[in-house]
């Protein structure tokens, strides 16, 4: 059976519908923020594996899969009314068409053996996508083209989904050559892109899109708004860097956790790090945390990564601190004085930040932490206050050393 045989009704964004089936390998889909591309790959992700296509769908992080892009396609499934159709092992993030045993399968790129050796069950993989693109390095996403080798009938293809953080991004300088910023479209024989934006997404609300055009920060609202790449001034921390901290990490003994609470839409965001202080190494080797959890959800996180350990909490959430102590969570509030962020952030500065490469949500939030710019373009002594979560966590985490530092400055020489 093939989908057009069957009467479903599929709603796409109309930008979105010439682009259901190019020829080229490579196809890049990126642009503002919720100017739905995620929802239309995962819905093209279904009818192309009800046709008969094997995906496999990755980020660069297995962990924030099961959250985003594997409901996102659970959702898009039953949105279809295709559930019938479908076998959703939500174990081990496999999806399969009964009909005919087309898969779609999750991996993180973090893990590179399940990269090398995941397989459906019935052919070869055709096409993958890569959610949140530019979190990926060259070096994975080479491997993921390999992973596309093998004979098959079904035209093969890597679909890239992301926001345009950085001009300096290997992505826009391997793939935005003939690219032109006045254009919303590129196609030659080996790659198509499309850039869309929140004006494309027909489904959002009003008060989407006021949140969108109300952006006051540049370059916040160059990427995120207008869908631009992104050319970040100053830029407030590059004392940092990305490894595989997985062999040491067993060797950690001055650890220092900190959590920033989440309010609606923001999320709660869990740090774990090591400090070495004689060599100035921060070692951030651990995250967790999302938007949307309740105060049981919390407590059971805080509980699952830092066990009976202390956990520096912003302080402006009294009763989330009393309710985690009665978890038998060691949580205490963090003082936070007038100046206590850009203290933290000068004290930060003096040391290296070794990123753990589990830890995306704090490699992002470190990479676009810029100081707010005055009329002039110059920069204030303020940073912008988004994206922050994962961050301000690791001042709360360090506070103490923050503080000791101020205390007994002046005495050491
Ligand atoms: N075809 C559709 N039908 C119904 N709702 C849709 C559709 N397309 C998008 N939306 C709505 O718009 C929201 C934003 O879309 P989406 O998450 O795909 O944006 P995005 O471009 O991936 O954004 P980001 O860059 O922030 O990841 C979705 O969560 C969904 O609520
Ligand atoms: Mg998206």
């Amino acid at each position: 059976m093939n989908i057009a045989d069957l009467n479903i009704n599929i709603v796409m964004n109309p930008v979105y519908i010439p682009y259901m089936d190019k020829p080229q390998f490579l196809q890049i889909f990126f642009g503002g923020s919720s100017s739905g591309k995620s929802y239309w790959i995962c819905q093209k992700i279904v009818l192309d594996n009800f046709n008969g296509a094997n995906y496999l769908v990755c980020r660069n992080v297995a962990k924030t899969i099961r959250k985003s892009v594997f409901n996102e396609i659970k959702k898009a499934i039953s949105a279809m009314g295709l559930n019938k159709y479908y076998r959703i092992n939500s174990t081990d993030m496999e999806i399969t068409c009964k009909l005919n045993n087309k898969q779609i399968l999750f991996v993180g790129l973090d893990d590179p053996e399940k990269v090398k050796s995941i397989t459906p069950i019935n052919g070869v993989i055709e096409r993958a996508f890569i959610e949140e693109a530019t979190e990926v390095t060259k070096a994975a996403l080479l491997q993921i083209k390999k992973r596309l080798r093998g004979r098959s009938q079904i035209s093969k293809h890597i679909y890239l989904a992301f926001n345009p953080i950085l001009k300096s991004h290997y992505i826009y300088k391997d793939y935005f050559k003939y690219w032109q910023d006045d254009k919303t479209s590129y196609e030659d024989q080996d790659i198509c892109i499309l850039k869309t934006t929140y004006k494309d997404n027909l489904f959002l609300t009003a008060e989407d899109r006021k949140l969108l055009e109300d952006e006051t920060d540049q370059y916040f609202y160059e990427v995120y708004t207008l869908g631009n790449w992104g050319v970040l001034g100053h830029v407030i921390f590059k004392n940092w860097r990305v490894t595989d901290l997985s062999a040491e990490k067993r060797h950690f003994d001055h650890i220092f956790n900190g959590l920033d609470f989440g309010y609606s839409s923001d999320p709660n965001a869990l740090i774990r790090c090591h400090l070495d202080r004689k060599r100035k190494k921060i070692y951030v080797f651990a995250e967790d945390g999302q938007a949307g959890m309740n105060d049981f959800e919390l407590a059971a996180m805080c509980r699952k990564n830092c066990g009976e350990q202390y956990i520096g909490c912003d302080c402006a959430e009294p009763k989330t601190i009393d309710f985690l102590k009665e978890e038998n969570i060691n949580a205490y509030g963090v003082q936070k004085g007038a100046d206590s962020i850009n203290r933290g952030i000068r004290w930060l500065q003096g040391y290296e930040i070794i990123i753990d490469v589990t830890c995306q949500n704090f490699k992002n939030e470190i990479e676009q932490y810029h100081w707010r710019e005055d009329k002039n373009g110059e920069p204030t002594r303020t940073p912008v206050d988004k994206f922050n979560h994962w961050l301000d966590a690791l001042r709360y985490a360090l506070e103490d050393e923050i503080n000791d530092v101020r205390a007994t400055a002046g005495v050491r020489i």
